[in-house]
């Protein structure tokens, strides 16, 4: 592949050493995203990697490599320089310290087709599950993963009020205004696509970044998660990306049943308010005696919270040490005897995965795509979520979609 650089002198040092190593060749080095655009229609490169800070990114180089039909990958070193880029509508973007696969990825152009234009809005999916740290926040990242390389534009928001853990998980900031914020804005009346590109945080990766916004850090600021903003929020969220993946709390309980004050804040009403609003809801229990018994006597609370009835049950941590031989049969028959629940999802125990997923703070697909439990997440998705694939999909032109098109 013929590739041009605009970059500062350390990271072009980086970039040519691998360019070499992996059968490129470097046809045009320059210090700024003006340089490159004069010579993009004459240097025959293939691809252009960029800096996304805004002296080697700008809007003209985009309109330049668009006519000289030259792809653009832009490599990020920081938050504002990834905010820069979506301004610009360019979403194909790789880490600056991340691994060379990824950036790999993205110049071979292996990503997988775009799915076409979003012509009605976006998908809510919400992801329950009762106490007792069934895996919630572990499906959702990872369903949001798969969705995100399957090319769909995807959102990962936090409203756990009791527990919210996908910034830990994903390494980053929780100090981020994340969907809090959103929530305020939604509240007085002012959320945007263009505010929940500037809120949310971006997880990059070869394989299909997603947006994600994070939960609230203290537990104590659960009232700033009130059912109505929460409902108007992901409302926002069905204009902004094909499918927004919500984690969610374990309790349904309704404190209104409780509380004689019937204008008070109620801790629950974030989960309940993103169940009502959910197209699709994934149901996570775990699958050992107590998680199935918890699962169980929870899943009638959710049925009854419910509007739609999209909901499929997944078990997780299968694993034959907690259930005994044939684990998968068994909590098959476990569901159907006990709660009519037919066609679960099984999801094995992969414990050395999921401790990586975690200590690196990636996704499940970044660590390793043959994880018994990504293969499991992954044909479910195909399966069950993602519409079905055109019987001919065109080859994937270009890599860039334009902030008109769904991102
Ligand atoms: N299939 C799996 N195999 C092995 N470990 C798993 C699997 N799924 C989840 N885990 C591990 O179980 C733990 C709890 O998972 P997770 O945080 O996703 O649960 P949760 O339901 O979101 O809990 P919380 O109540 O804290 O929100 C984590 O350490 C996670 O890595
Ligand atoms: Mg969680």
């Amino acid at each position: 592949m013929r590739i041009a650089l605009a970059a500062p002198l350390a990271l072009e040092d980086r970039l040519l050493g691998e360019l070499r190593r992996h059968g490129h060749s470097a046809v045009a080095r320059c210090d700024s995203a003006d340089e490159l655009a004069s010579l993009l229609a004459d240097c025959g490169a293939d691809v252009a990697i960029v800096a996304a800070a805004p002296r080697y990114l700008t809007g003209r180089l985009l309109e330049e490599s668009d006519a000289a039909g030259v792809r653009v990958v832009a490599l990020v070193a920081s938050d504002a320089e990834r905010r820069h880029a979506a301004t610009l509508g360019l979403h194909e973007l790789a880490a600056a310290e991340g691994p060379w696969s990824q950036i790999e990825s993205l110049i071979a152009g292996t990503m997988p087709a775009p799915p076409p234009p979003r012509t009605g809005p976006g998908r809510v999916i919400a992801v329950w599950g009762p106490a007792g740290s069934p895996g919630r926040t572990t499906i959702a990242i990872a369903v949001a993963a798969e969705l995100a390389a399957a090319g769909a534009s995807v959102a990962l928001a936090d409203v756990d009020t009791h527990s919210g853990s996908i910034a830990p998980a994903l390494g980053l900031l929780d100090e981020a205004p994340g969907f809090a914020a959103a929530c305020r804005l939604a509240g007085a009346n002012s959320l945007s696509r263009a505010e929940l590109e500037r809120i949310g945080e971006r997880y990059l990766s070869g394989h299909g970044s997603f947006w994600v916004l994070t939960g609230i850090g203290r537990p104590s600021r659960w009232p700033e998660l009130s059912g109505d903003r929460v409902a108007a929020t992901l409302r926002e969220c069905r204009n902004w990306v094909d499918y927004t993946v919500v984690d969610t709390g374990a309790s349904l309980e309704n404190d209104e049943e409780i509380s004689s004050d019937l204008f008070a804040p109620r801790r629950n009403a974030a989960t309940i308010a993103a169940l009502r609003e959910a197209d699709d809801v994934i149901a996570v229990g775990s699958a050992d005696p107590v998680g199935l018994s918890r699962f169980l006597r929870a899943h009638v609370d959710l049925v009854e919270t419910l509007l739609t009835d999209r909901v499929t049950v997944v078990m997780n941590r299968v694993r034959p040490g907690a259930i005994g031989p044939n684990p998968a049969a068994q909590v098959a028959q476990a569901l159907l005897r006990f709660g009519g629940i037919s066609a679960p999802v099984i999801v094995p125990n992969d414990q050395p995965a999921l401790d990586a997923a975690v200590l690196t703070g990636r996704s499940l697909r970044d660590i390793s795509m043959r994880s018994p439990a990504r293969v499991a997440i992954g044909r479910f998705v195909a399966a069950r979520l993602l519409p079905e694939p055109p019987a001919s999909a065109p080859a994937r032109r270009a890599l860039r979609r334009r902030p008109s098109a769904a991102t």
